[in-house]
C-alpha cells in the first residue's frame, strides 16, 4: 500500500483514477498540457476540443489576485464589540506581527500576514459576535495550514485586548481574495456545424449562459460542468478540490442568489467572448502536491511556476469546459457523444479487453442496443453477427 497508510487513517487499499493530459491550450501566449484526473468520459476530448476553438481566437488571457488568504476568528461575550474592535484596531500591528511569528517560509518568500478586518453579527442566535479577519498571503502555498497555525497563535492575544471569548479559529474557504479569471475569444466561423451557421450556434451558446445566470436550477448544472474541468486539474495537482468546490459555489451565489461563473456575449465583430472568474485556492507546495508522486508529475508536465499560475490554467480550463458543454447542449446534446463513451465503459464492465473494448463498443452502437447485457453476450460468447 505503500504511502497511502500515511495519509490517512483505517487504509485498506489504494483507488487509482485516469490521469489525462488535454491538449491545445494557449494561455498568455505560452502552449500547456493539462493534466486532468477525472473519471467521467468526454470531459477531456470536450476541454482539449474547445482550447482548439480558443486558440483560433488568440488563446486564453488570464489574471488573478495576490494568493491572499481569510482566516477567521468568531469573538464572542463581548460587552461592547464596537469597542473591542477599536482595541483591536490600536493593536493591529502586533496582532499581525504575532501571526507573522508562525508564518516561517511564507515569510522569507515575502508572505505573511497583511491585514485585518472586522465583521459584526448583531443578534445572532448566540449573541452578538465580533469576526476578525486574518489576510494572509500564502505564497505559492494553498496555504490552509499556515493559515490555520497564524489563527490558533494569535487566538489568545486576540481575547487578552477585546476581553471576550474566541471560540472557531479557521481558514474561509470563501477564498475571494485570491480570485482568478480567464477569458478567450472563439471566432463564430469556428462555431458552424453541419447543421447551423456559426452565427446560430453563437446566439444558442448566449441563450445558454442567460439561461445559468437567471435560473439557479440551471446555474448548478452549468457550474458542476465548469467544475468538471476545474477538479479534474485540481486532483492532478494534489490539491484539495473541495476547498475549491465550496468557494466556487459559495462564490455563485455571493449575492444572495446563486449564478453562473461565466458570462458570454457577442462582440463587435460577431465574435463570441467568454469570461469566468471564481475563487482558487491552490498550491504548487504543501500538502500532497509534493508528496503525491503523480501530482509531481502533472506539476511538472504542466510547468506553472506559482500557485497564481495554477490558478489562472484552472479558470481556463474551467472556461473551456463550460464552452464545450453549452456548444453540444445547444447543438446536437450531449447524448450521442455520452453514449459511445458509456458503450466503451459497458464493454469494459463486461469483461472486454484490448482491441476487443472498441469492437463491443462499436456493436453496441451500430445495433443501438446499448445495454450491459448485449455487451455481456458479445465479450462472452464471441456472437459479435447474432
Ligand atoms: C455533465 O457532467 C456536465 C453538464 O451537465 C454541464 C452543463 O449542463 O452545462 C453537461
Amino acid at each position: 500500500m505503500g504511502q497511502a497508510e500515511q495519509v490517512i487513517e483505517n487504509v485498506i487499499g489504494r483507488f487509482s483514477l485516469p490521469f489525462a493530459v488535454a491538449t491545445n491550450f494557449t494561455i498568455n501566449g505560452r502552449d500547456y498540457l493539462v493534466p486532468m484526473v477525472i473519471e467521467e468520459p468526454s470531459v477531456v476530448a470536450a476541454c482539449s476540443y474547445a482550447a482548439k476553438l480558443f486558440r483560433e481566437g488568440g488563446g486564453f488571457q488570464t489574471s488573478s489576485d495576490p494568493p491572499v488568504m481569510i482566516g477567521q476568528i468568531q469573538l464572542l461575550d463581548l460587552a461592547e464589540p464596537r469597542a473591542a474592535e477599536d482595541k483591536l484596531r490600536a493593536q493591529q500591528a502586533d496582532i499581525l506581527a504575532a501571526a507573522n511569528a508562525r508564518a516561517g517560509s511564507i515569510l522569507a518568500r515575502g508572505g505573511g500576514a497583511i491585514g485585518l478586518e472586522y465583521r459584526h453579527f448583531r443578534g445572532s442566535p448566540v449573541g452578538d459576535m465580533l469576526v476578525l479577519h486574518l489576510l494572509f498571503d500564502c505564497r505559492d502555498a494553498m496555504g490552509a495550514n499556515a493559515i490555520n497555525s497564524a489563527l490558533e497563535h494569535i487566538a489568545p492575544l486576540v481575547e487578552r485586548i477585546t476581553g471576550g471569548r474566541v471560540n472557531l479559529r479557521i481558514l474561509s474557504n470563501l477564498s475571494d481574495r485570491r480570485m482568478a479569471t480567464a477569458r478567450g475569444v472563439i471566432p463564430a466561423k469556428s462555431l458552424a456545424t453541419k447543421s447551423a451557421s456559426g452565427a446560430q450556434v453563437l446566439s444558442a451558446i448566449i441563450e445558454a449562459g442567460a439561461f445559468a445566470e437567471c435560473d439557479a436550477y440551471r446555474a448548478a448544472t452549468h457550474n458542476k460542468g465548469i467544475m468538471n474541468g476545474i477538479d479534474a486539474v485540481v486532483l492532478a495537482t494534489g490539491n484539495d478540490w473541495r476547498a475549491v468546490e465550496a468557494g466556487a459555489h459559495a462564490y455563485a451565489a455571493r449575492d444572495g442568489r446563486y449564478t453562473s461563473l461565466t458570462r458570454w456575449w457577442r462582440d463587435d465583430s460577431g465574435d463570441l467572448h467568454g469570461e469566468i472568474a471564481l475563487p482558487l485556492a491552490l498550491g504548487i507546495v504543501g500538502g500532497a502536491t509534493r508528496a503525491h508522486p503523480a501530482a509531481k508529475i502533472a506539476l511538472r508536465l504542466l510547468g506553472v511556476e506559482s500557485a497564481r499560475g495554477l490558478a489562472e490554467v484552472a479558470a481556463a480550463v474551467g472556461l473551456a469546459q463550460n464552452f464545450a458543454a453549452l456548444r453540444a447542449l445547444a447543438t446536437d446534446g450531449i447524448q450521442s457523444g455520452h453514449m459511445r463513451m458509456h458503450a466503451r465503459q459497458l464493454a469494459l464492465a463486461a469483461g472486454a479487453t484490448g482491441e476487443e473494448v472498441m469492437q463491443v463498443a462499436r456493436q453496441l452502437i451500430d445495433e443501438g442496443n446499448i445495454r450491459l447485457e448485449r455487451a455481456k453476450e458479445l465479450t462472452a460468447g464471441g456472437k459479435r453477427n447474432p
